[in-house]
């Protein structure tokens, strides 16, 4: 019967309103035929002759609902067929939804991981960030030391990575958001040290040239001063001279002196050696000494003796720094003297002593030479002069000089806080020319300047202030 077929099918519809509706026209047809209503109607019993009972029942309708029940199963078959397809339609409802929550499930799924592992995200995102910190602040590093003297631009990059590394930490433990802000922040900085990298590139290639090594093609650019201290007599000294020992004989003995003048900014009377710079910074472990007596602020240190000009003469001096002695005394021949022709804005200084890669020289002026500068190449055991070249830079319009690789470079004050080396003379080639390096000045006058080719630095007597500088030298051009 199909009506078992569906009260077999039933247990499994899965639609509630689809089951009722079915029930209910099931039942709605089976009582249009009557069949549950009126069973049997009426009997009648009667004995017959043989005493055997005889009934008769009495339907209400004789005739069979043959038609009906006809109806009633193709009624049902069409019910059948439209659950059939009712059903099939709700499993695969039912599988779509089975995917459905299978996705949602997948995605709930993810969002938890990420929820729960969202501070090791955002642990691995500053770990990136630090790495990429690091790399950058390697870079700068990098540039920098190539740079030798300070680069603004470099220097102020370090700053902003050196502020960008704070900042990180901080964020770290406060705001995982901004991660994306500094993010710009470093793909900007990056960039810029791109830049920076180009700007290097083009302007100062492999610009390193060993200490004691003259094979660069000169000067190219100076840093900013870096003060070292006042001199240790006080402000009121503001003439004077500083150095480092260049010492082929003991290089790894380090030695710096200061020779600050009395206050008539004539008279060396007292220097101070040092032992190394630290104790120099500090003031400590000072020896210090007397000499009668010298004159100006040309001095210079070389092998570990100091040579100046003798008050009042034009005669070298060369005092041996271990017993503070007078090793040897030698006229220095036509040099003019006591302040005949000093330098601009620097009285007394005469004589000039120069130390380069290749030993001592001095720089003075003649009345022959009309106070032009003279250069001499001496022979330090004795003082002799090797050799002289005449230049035609007048001397007193210069406010100091020193020698690098046999180049005398002289500089001359732009105002008061710019000095430019706008001369120099090679002796190497007796070629003179025009340059111009500025130099920054924390003071205005400049009272002496001593080159150390064991550093390649530039030691500078700024109005008693101790001053350093770097070199930065070009290649050589040919
Ligand atoms: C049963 O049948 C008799 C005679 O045929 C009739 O008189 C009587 O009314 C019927 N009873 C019912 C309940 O229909
Ligand atoms: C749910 O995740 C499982 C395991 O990762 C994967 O096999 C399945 O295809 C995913 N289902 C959906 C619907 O994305
Ligand atoms: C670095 O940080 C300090 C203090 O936080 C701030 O004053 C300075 O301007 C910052 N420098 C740069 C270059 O961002
Ligand atoms: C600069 O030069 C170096 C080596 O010469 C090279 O590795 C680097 O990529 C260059 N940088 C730029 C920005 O051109
Ligand atoms: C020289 O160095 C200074 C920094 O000390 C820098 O500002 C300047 O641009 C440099 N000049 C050249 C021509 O490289
Ligand atoms: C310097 O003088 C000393 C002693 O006379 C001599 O031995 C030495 O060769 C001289 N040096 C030079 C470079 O002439």
């Amino acid at each position: 019967m199909k009506i078992d077929q569906f009260l077999w099918i039933l247990p499994s519809v899965k639609s509630k309103q689809n089951f009722v509706n079915s029930i209910l026209t099931i039942f709605y047809l089976l009582s249009e035929t009557n069949l549950f209503l009126q069973p049997f109607a009426n009997v009648t019993g009667s004995l017959n002759e043989n005493g055997v009972c005889q009934c008769s029942v009495y339907l209400p309708d004789t005739a069979f609902p043959v038609q009906k029940v006809e109806m009633l199963e193709i009624t049902a078959r069409v019910l059948s067929e439209k659950f059939e397809i009712e059903l099939t339609k709700v499993s695969q409802y039912t599988k779509a939804i089975q995917i459905y929550e299978q996705k949602i499930r997948n995605l709930t799924i993810k969002v938890e991981h990420m929820e729960s592992t969202s501070v090791s995200y955002t642990e691995l995102d500053f770990q990136l960030l630090k790495l990429e910190i690091n790399e950058m602040q390697r870079l700068v590093t990098q540039l920098k030391s190539t740079l030798v003297g300070s680069n603004v631009i470099v220097e102020q990059l370090y700053v902003e990575i050196r502020n960008l590394t704070v900042m990180v930490n901080d964020l770290e433990s406060l705001d995982k958001n901004n991660i994306l802000a500094i993010r710009r922040e470093i793909v900007t900085l990056q960039n810029r040290l791109k830049e920076c990298e180009k700007d290097r590139n083009q302007t100062t290639p492999p610009s390193y040239f060993p200490p004691g090594s003259c094979g660069h093609g000169g000067i190219v650019n100076i840093s900013q001063p870096y003060v070292v201290q006042l001199n240790w007599r006080g402000f009121s000294f503001k003439y004077g001279a500083w150095g480092r020992d260049y010492s082929l004989r003991t290089p790894q003995k380090d030695l710096y002196w200061v020779a600050p003048l009395n206050t008539d900014g004539r008279l060396l009377e007292y220097y101070r050696l040092h032992n190394s710079y630290d104790d120099l910074l500090l003031f400590k472990n000072a020896k210090e000494n007397r000499i009668v007596y010298g004159e100006g602020s040309g001095i210079a240190v070389y092998n570990n003796f100091m040579y100046y000009n003798i008050y009042s003469t034009r005669d070298m001096g060369k005092l041996d720094l271990n017993t503070n002695t007078l090793a040897l005394r030698k006229t220095l021949p036509n040099a003019a003297y006591s302040n005949r022709f000093s330098y601009a804005g620097v009285g007394w200084q005469d004589m000039d002593f120069a130390v380069d890669e290749s030993g001592l020289w001095v720089i003075y002026s003649t009345e022959e030479t009309t106070g032009n500068i003279v250069i001499s190449k001496l022979n330090e055991t004795t003082l002799d002069v090797l050799h002289t070249w005449k230049t035609r830079q007048y001397k007193p319009s210069v406010s100091n000089a020193f020698i690098i690789c046999g180049v005398l470079y002289a500089t001359r004050p732009v105002n008061t806080r710019k000095e430019e080396i706008f001369y120099m003379y090679d002796t190497n080639t007796e070629q003179e020319g025009r340059i111009s390096i500025i130099m920054d000045k924390m003071l205005e006058t400049v009272q002496s300047i001593n080159y150390n080719p064991s550093d390649q630095i530039l030691y500078v007597y700024n109005d008693g202030y101790l001053v350093r500088y770097n070199l930065i030298f070009q290649p050589a051009l040919h």
